[in-house]
């Protein structure tokens, strides 16, 4: 056992299930590279799970860091901060006009943001719909939106008021509304739960129900925004804007970071003492946000995140045409994809595709999750298809 792997088994709960002697230990990263404690090169699509979405150590994001740190690097939510508020306006200008944010640390608190947000907005309306297989994070609450029993289990009793329906189903969702519903929380693409993208009618037609029947439409983001899809936001791919969307991963260039955007007339539903973050919109993290925000603003640089999803899944449909007995289906948009398996091969390939210097995700037994960096180039995006398609080509041997 190496160093750190004896340190991690002795000090650190084992929430994550890193393998010793498998899993690296990355220690430096730049643009769409990573590197072991042993100097091993990884080609990175995974980002840190969505979250490098400008590659590792981005000059612009390091250089925001490095000065606000120098300058300011905390003073509480108790005073005026420069960053957040310059953050705030991009953000809402960019998402949605007269719009205002709420800053926190992560997906988990922004998603709790929200559904407090949707509770306290018409009194003895509390209950939330949102869809099975979905993730919506950790945190109790948001572990009972999360619509996946193991999430939940161990840690019961749940949150009141919680329904689930069926992802792309939309009479599953009609038939749970009742005048007590405050909300219908969805990510209009499910990553955790295997990188399922909405339907063009599933996710206008929900857009339709909240307005009919005055409930709110949350959208999390946390995983599919930030570009991730060739739009800032995933929602902006159909014609259905919500009341709130959430995101984190992505904004903060790798420093922690969540932001629930509520369109008006949502804006003063939350008031002082309401809610609050000790850490939630810090200068440095702000300031690495803006940088994050102006790399993905930048001309063209959306469009061509669009394109590379183009190439891989291209490459990624070729893969299921030529190895059928292995690949059986591709889902994805733009740079967050999935190739379905046939047999239960997933960690096989995430293995051997680690050893062959390539991170990827396998999302239970049959499904292999790629978020490469939007900053990637075609050709490493290539090299990385090219890896996956030799550990592919092994295994049928
Ligand atoms: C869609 C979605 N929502 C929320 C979360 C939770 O985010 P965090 O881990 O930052 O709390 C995640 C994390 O994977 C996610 O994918």
């Amino acid at each position: 056992m190496g160093k750190y792997e004896e340190l991690e088994s002795k000090y650190i709960i084992n929430t994550y299930n890193r393998q010793p002697g498998f899993t690296p230990c990355l220690v430096r990263g730049e643009g769409s590279y990573a590197w072991d404690d042993h100097g091993k090169k990884y080609l990175d699509f995974l980002s840190g799970l969505a979250v490098n979405v400008v590659g590792h150590c981005h000059p612009a994001v390091v250089g925001a860091i490095s000065k606000q740190a120098a300058m300011l690097i905390h003073t509480s939510n108790l005073y005026y901060g420069a960053p957040q508020a310059e953050l705030a306006e991009i953000l809402v200008t960019k998402t949605m006009e007269g719009g205002k944010v709420f800053f926190a640390n992560s997906g988990a608190e922004v998603n709790e943001a929200a559904i407090k947000l949707a509770r306290k907005n018409k009194k003895g309306r509390y209950k939330i719909i949102t869809a099975h297989q979905s993730f919506h994070g950790r945190t109790m609450a948001t572990i009972t939106a999360t619509g996946q029993s193991k999430y939940q289990e161990p840690f019961k009793p749940l949150l009141d008021g919680f329904s689930y329906a069926s992802f792309n189903d939309l009479d599953s969702f009609e038939a749970l509304v009742d005048e007590q519903t405050a909300a219908i929380m969805i990510e209009p693409i499910q990553g955790e739960g295997g990188v399922h993208v909405a339907e063009k009618d599933f996710i206008e037609g929900l857009r339709e129900i909240c307005s009919r029947e005055n409930i709110l439409l949350i959208f999390d983001e946390v995983q599919c925004g930030m570009g991730r899809t060739g739009k800032l936001w995933a929602f902006e791919n159909w014609n259905a804007v919500p009341d709130i969307v959430t995101v984190a991963k992505g904004l903060g260039g790798g420093l922690p970071i969540g932001a629930m955007i509520a369109a008006e007339p949502y804006t003063e539903i939350l008031q002082p003492g309401d809610h609050a973050s000790t850490f939630g919109g810090n200068p440095v993290v702000c300031s690495a946000a803006l940088a994050v925000m102006r790399v993905l603003m930048a001309d063209g640089f959306l469009a061509s995140a669009k394109d590379k999803g183009v190439l891989i899944k291209n490459e990624l449909e070729r893969f299921i045409h030529l190895y059928p007995e292995v690949a059986s289906n591709f889902r994805g948009l733009g740079l967050i994809c999935a190739l379905e398996l046939k047999q239960p091969l997933a960690k096989k390939i995430h293995e051997r595709c680690t050893v062959g210097g390539l991170l990827i995700n396998a999302i239970g037994d049959t499904t292999i999750r790629l978020l490469p960096p939007l900053t990637i180039s075609e050709e490493e995006l290539q090299d990385g298809l090219n890896i996956l398609e030799s550990v592919i080509k092994v295994l049928l041997k």
